[in-house]
């Protein structure tokens, strides 16, 4: 059995995050519910953070806040330190709501409305990642009409896709996001951001993949990106103030993952920066990175109680929870694995194998093929470890169940953070037919 961070079994052979047993919380918040372990995120973001400043290399660990995204969550980004990423409207407002400071805020995505830019620009935030020629253009407008000059990174595709264990050179990267490195894109994009008076190009960004469990990915994204800042040095006499290598480092969601540390990989980057720089005789840039998963994903245990079962004699023990892929669709969408135990009983020895099925009409609502665990009962609580990334962040209104709440514990305590969708919630934007209102 592995436990994340804080996680133990306390003398009750109960589950126990930050110091609070899960048992209690379950049946004082309800389930499903998620939990997040403050004092492990907070591990997660010191990690990066330190091993820039230990190396004396100027930073800025965004938080990728798709990951999981509360006013909550972002004041505990606030509280470490750490700047922000947000892709949407929605998240720049839950961030301004959290207080965040805005000039630690970037602004990332493909399609970003002219609404989303103008409230970027009202809000005078940190740096927007530019990812396509529509963008730029729309982009230079607005920063006419507010008179300001926008800082901006170039997002450019370096045709290198980095999952788990595997990357994969691509010539030329089939991808919706960014600036092709190798097909000309690039060097039209900067080129005409460097001729607007609008944008103050800060340097670039480029994301590979995600689950990415070692370094050389990485590396050879730096790389790419570099011998190209090496050509825009020779034209236009760019020097970049900022690197972004994104996000994607890996985490343990099965005993199948192994992930490196946050110093493996942050150093891997600073060294091969490092050699760029050297090479190309210019000054060290800040160094940006995006991890979104490793600081909150194997920080989220979501609990749920068993309810009914189904045998289909001789295949399989279908065991069924009162969730599924309406709170955590990574399953259904990804065939993305999780370990589990029963939280009320973690010491009983494992008696059988049973599949975890969740609760919405669709046959492909399986939260876990295979998992051996005693002999589960209605009322017993499950508890799914490793949720904290995009399991909120992607939770569905899907069979309109209303979506779980997310507290969070740390030294003994515990604090509800988003409450629990009421039925009410579901139907508060729904507008009956006019003809039964006015009856
Ligand atoms: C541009 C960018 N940055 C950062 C991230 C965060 O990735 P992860 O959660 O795998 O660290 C993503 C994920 O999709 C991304 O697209």
């Amino acid at each position: 059995m592995y436990f994340h961070g804080t996680s133990r079994v306390n003398e009750k052979g109960h589950l126990e995050i930050g110091g609070v047993d899960v048992v209690d919380l379950a049946q004082e918040y309800g389930t499903p519910l998620y939990i997040y372990d403050v004092a492990l995120i907070r591990e997660r973001a010191r990690a990066f953070k330190q091993t820039f400043e230990k190396h004396g290399v100027k930073a800025q660990v965004a938080y990728a806040s798709k990951a999981f995204s509360t006013v909550a969550m972002v004041q505990l980004v606030e509280e470490e330190g750490l700047s922000l990423d947000v892709v949407s409207g929605g998240e720049l407002y839950t961030a301004l709501k959290a207080g965040f400071p805005p000039e630690r805020i970037h602004f990332h995505g493909n399609n970003k409305s002219y609404e989303e830019l103008e409230m970027a620009l009202q809000h005078e935030i940190g740096c927007i990642v530019v990812d396509n020629f529509y963008e730029l253009s729309l982009l230079e407008q607005l920063s006419k009409q507010h008179g300001v000059t926008t800082s901006v990174l170039l997002r450019v595709t370096p045709g290198i896709e980095a999952h788990t264990h595997d990357y994969i050179l691509t010539g030329q990267e089939d991808s919706k996001f960014g600036f092709d490195l190798n097909n000309g894109q690039a060097d039209e994009a900067i080129e005409k951001a460097l001729a607007s008076s609008s944008f103050k190009v800060l340097g670039l960004h480029c994301h590979i993949g995600s689950q990415i469990f070692e370094t050389t990915g990485f590396v050879l994204a730096a790389r790419k990106i570099f011998k190209k800042i090496g050509d825009w040095k020779e034209k236009f006499g760019f020097v970049p103030e900022v690197v972004n290598l994104g996000g994607g480092f890996g985490i343990r969601y099965t005993s199948e993952d192994d992930p490196i540390s946050a110093s493996m990989y942050v150093e891997q980057i600073i060294d091969e920066v490092k050699k760029q720089v050297a090479e190309l005789g210019i000054p060290m840039p800040e160094i940006w990175i995006e991890p979104g998963r490793s600081l909150v994903g194997d920080a989220g245990t979501t609990i749920y109680s068993i309810g009914s079962r189904k045998e289909v004699p001789n295949v399989r023990q279908y065991v069924a929870v009162d969730g599924g892929m309406s709170d955590n669709i990574r399953p259904a969408l990804y065939e993305a694995k999780y370990e589990a135990v029963l939280a009320n009983r973690v010491l009983d020895e494992n008696e059988e194998v049973v599949s975890i099925a969740g609760k919405c009409c669709e046959s492909g609502d399986m939260l876990i093929w295979d998992l051996p665990l005693p002999k589960a009962q209605a009322g017993d609580y499950l508890a799914v470890f490793c949720t904290g990334a995009y399991g909120y962040s992607m939770a569905n209104n899907y069979n309109r169940i209303p979506r779980p709440a997310v507290v969070f514990v740390e030294n003994g305590e515990a604090q509800l953070v988003v409450k629990r969708e009421t039925y009410e919630d579901l139907v508060r934007l729904d507008v009956p037919l006019k003809a039964k209102v006015n009856k």
